[in-house]
């Protein structure tokens, strides 16, 4: 951590508006003398200009800075072998990061953790059916020709889904297309009972995690999760084409929760008090049921021997494969699985730039570093642009730089087992954090391949459109990222994700302290995620063959670092905030109509916010206007604390009605997607409720939702203005 403030808290007083005493003779501002007051004062106030050159210098040097060899390089060390969290290759890997930030001399330490990982012990799958011979499953992936990391490969985890429960199944299988409840739902109105079978689902339209779940909750006694053709071999399959081999199996994490599971709202520091792992596994965010994946291969065999009615049309698989049925059987699937469930150790690297003039205000900067295999995209093109931007910011440092702000940067551990490195190192810090941090900014896989894409809480949406004029489209040099962006929603309006989702780090971020965050990215999907094939070649060839987009990424993610951490006013919007708040109310009007309750106090606290935000915005163009006498650094320092905090405000100490770890009430995310981001969470959750039982309790308990958020959003309104009732 850097050094706590030195004295009055207003440490921004330490800027001089005014040189404090006269410059050395010989140096320009010396000729100043001789000026009247006002323009001697006019000069004097750009001395910073003149002995150090101001933050646009800094900025357009470190955008002309960009290396695409350096981010090859640091992707190529990190991806030599695969390196899964609680492994001695994670170790290294976490080594090379060390040693990459310690030589461009940023602190550096590592923080570990004690927590709950999950390995293979024994898997085996076979198939059979009345008339056929029983086909015993492989559940190898194939090393491809040429390969040139086929020695290390077998140092792979075998594939498995992590957290799902030991066991054995023999049972007939029922295909149930993408595991979603409304597909449950369907196989029950079709009279196909589930109870007892092993569930077959394919992946792709919500988190693996949920799949197992919500066939556990159907009444499967077993899930095995497939990839299929038509979602992820649309055309040649790696290493001619991008697309998942018959022979990749995606692997993941099939827990739904946040964290350690074994410290479930608290911290895994050394010696803490944690719940037994058969306590833990036994949650009702674990799969709890046995589960496996498979190839596109295996599955399709599957589906061949499954009979009963035709599935509908879009369960139906791409040209090419069988038709698909519902089953149950006549296909048997016998499944076995064991796993090991056990506390291994886990480092997060932590990298600090210490701040200046505001070094108790934190600009974070977070990426994970394990990986199911390789990790080439998901996620060290990540960790690659996050060390090559580091690289950036030693070269600022040489030339004088120093954030006005701390820059944090931090490379998270266990990320894909859920969240764990991040979330583990929040819950420790929280009180910190809440008091300190002015954003965090998340990268987890930097390049997937073209296009550009970011989600944000709604303050940073102004600050990521300005910095993305000023980066270059690393495949068009006429374009910037911004002309990229917009070219790829034809509505001309710039597509922001919001941060509701469980996709990555910024979740205890975001969901559980409230601070305003973004996550970026080039290319947003793959088809060879979480498999043996996301290796540096498939980078090479496919991803970013000349690595510019690993640099773009890097160069977006520091410009909007800088901007934080250098400019006076931190360049935050909140009238955007306050359009999203109203667009998110419309859309649970739309649901309420008819029913008996009233949106009305969440139109009314809207209303308001509407009014502080406006009410802000002027109050900071004033600031802005340059005016050496008026601009009091203590008033500056308010200013930034109310635009810091405003996002707490939306957290609430209970959280989430059943999900007391969420405390954001605007952004959770959805109840039956983890990868879903659901804005107002606690009021869709209570609808969902309501609907399906209507009864008045339940709509009663809608009526409660809606008061809550009304009431964080006051407290946001007020603390935006700066005001007390
Ligand atoms: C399932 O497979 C295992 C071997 O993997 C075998 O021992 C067992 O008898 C099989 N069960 C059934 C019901 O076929
Ligand atoms: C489970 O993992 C622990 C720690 O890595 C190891 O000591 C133990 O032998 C493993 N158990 C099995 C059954 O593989
Ligand atoms: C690059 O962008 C320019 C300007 O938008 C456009 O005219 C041109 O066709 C683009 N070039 C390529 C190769 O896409
Ligand atoms: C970096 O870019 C240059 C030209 O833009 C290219 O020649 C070089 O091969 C690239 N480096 C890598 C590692 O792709």
């Amino acid at each position: 951590m850097p050094p706590p403030p030195e004295d009055d808290g207003s440490s921004s007083a330490r800027t001089p508006l005014i040189p404090p005493t006269p410059p050395p003779p010989g140096r320009a501002v010396a000729r100043l003398h001789p000026l009247p007051l006002l323009v001697a004062a006019a000069f004097a106030a750009s001395y910073h200009l003149l002995v150090a050159p101001a933050p646009s210098y800094y900025r357009s040097l470190f955008l002309s800075l960009g290396s695409n060899d350096t981010a090859a390089a640091h992707l190529h060390a990190l991806t030599l072998r695969p390196h899964l969290a609680g492994t001695e290759a994670n170790a290294r890997a976490a080594e090379h990061v060390v040693s990459a930030l310690s030589s461009l001399s940023f602190p550096t330490r590592v923080v570990p953790y004690s927590v709950l990982l999950a390995y293979p012990v024994h898997r085996s799958l076979s198939l059979s059916a009345p008339g056929h011979a029983t086909t015993p499953f492989a559940l190898v992936q194939d090393t491809y020709p040429g390969d040139p990391y086929a020695a290390v490969s077998a140092e792979a985890v075998p594939t498995f889904l992590a957290y799902a429960a030991s066991g054995s199944v023999a049972a007939e299988a029922v295909y149930a297309n993408y595991g979603r409840p409304e597909d449950f739902a369907y196989l029950a109105a079709r009279g196909v009972d589930v109870t007892g079978k092993v569930v077959l689902a394919r992946y792709g339209k919500v988190y693996r995690g949920d799949i197992v779940i919500n066939a556990r909750k159907a009444g499967a006694a077993a899930a095995v999760i497939y990839t299929d053709a038509k979602d992820y071999a649309a055309g040649e399959a790696f290493p001619d084409g991008p697309w998942m081999p018959p022979t990749g199996v995606q692997v993941g994490s099939t827990f739904k929760g946040v964290g350690d599971p074994t410290t479930p709202m608290w911290t895994s520091s050394e010696g803490c008090e944690r719940v037994s792992i058969p306590e833990a596994m036994a949650t009702d965010d674990m799969p709890g049921i046995p589960a496996l994946p498979v190839s596109g291969r295996d599955g399709e065999a599957i589906l061949q021997l499954i009979g009963g009615d035709v599935a509908p049309k879009d369960w139906q698989g791409g040209d090419g494969s069988p038709v698909y049925r519902l089953g149950p059987g006549p296909a048997v699937l016998n499944l076995t699985y064991i796993g090991n469930e056990t506390m291994a150790t886990i480092q997060n690297v932590i990298s600090v730039i210490e701040g200046k003039e505001e070094p108790e205000r934190y600009i974070i900067l977070g990426n994970h570093r394990d990986a199911w295999t390789f990790g080439a995209v998901d996620p060290n093109s990540g960790t690659a642009a996050l060390l090559e931007l580091a690289q950036r910011f030693s070269e600022l440092q040489k030339k004088g730089w120093r954030p006005r702000r701390t820059i944090i940067l931090c490379n998270w551990d266990a990320e894909e087992y859920g969240l764990v490195g991040s979330t583990e190192w929040v819950e420790e810090n929280r009180a910190m954090l809440t008091s300190r941090t002015v954003a965090y900014l998340n990268v987890d896989s930097a390049v997937y391949g073209a296009g550009f894409y970011a989600s944000a809480t709604p303050q940073l949406d102004e600050l990521l459109k300005e910095a993305s004029k000023q980066v270059q489209n690393p495949d068009n040099e006429t374009q910037s990222l911004y002309d990229l962006w917009m070219a790829s929603d034809s509505s001309s309006m710039i597509k922001i994700g919001r941060l509701g989702g469980g996709g990555s780090d910024y979740s205890a971020f975001v969901q559980h302290v409230g601070i305003p965050s973004i996550d970026i990215s080039m290319g947003s999907e793959y088809a060879v995620y979480h498999s043996l094939y996301d290796d540096f070649v498939w980078m090479e060839k496919f991803g970013d063959p000349l690595f510019r987009r690993h640099v773009a990424v890097a160069s977006m993610w520091g410009l909007v670092a800088l901007r934080l951490s250098d400019e006076e006013i931190l360049p935050f919007n909140y009238s955007t905030y306050a359009v999203e708040l109203e667009k998110g109310a419309i859309d649970i009007n739309k649901r309420l109509l008819g029913v008996p309750v009233s949106s009305s106090p969440l139109q009314k606290s809207i209303a308001e916010f509407k009014r502080a935000a406006l009410q802000m915005d002027s109050e900071m163009k004033t600031r802005k206007v340059w005016n050496p006498w008026r601009n009091n650094p203590l008033k500056v320092r308010d200013l930034n604390e109310r635009l810091m905090m405003t996002e707490r405000a939306f957290t609430d100490r209970e959280g989430l009605s059943g999900r007391p770890w969420y405390k954001h009430l605007i952004y959770a995310p959805s109840l039956h997607d983890d990868y879903g981001a659901q804005v107002y969470p606690g009021v869709d959750d209570a609808i969902q409720m309501a609907e399906r039982t209507n009864t008045s309790e339940s709509w009663r308990s809608v009526q409660h939702e809606i008061y809550r958020i009304a009431r964080v959003i006051n407290q946001a309104s007020l603390v935006l203005s700066g005001g007390l009732t």
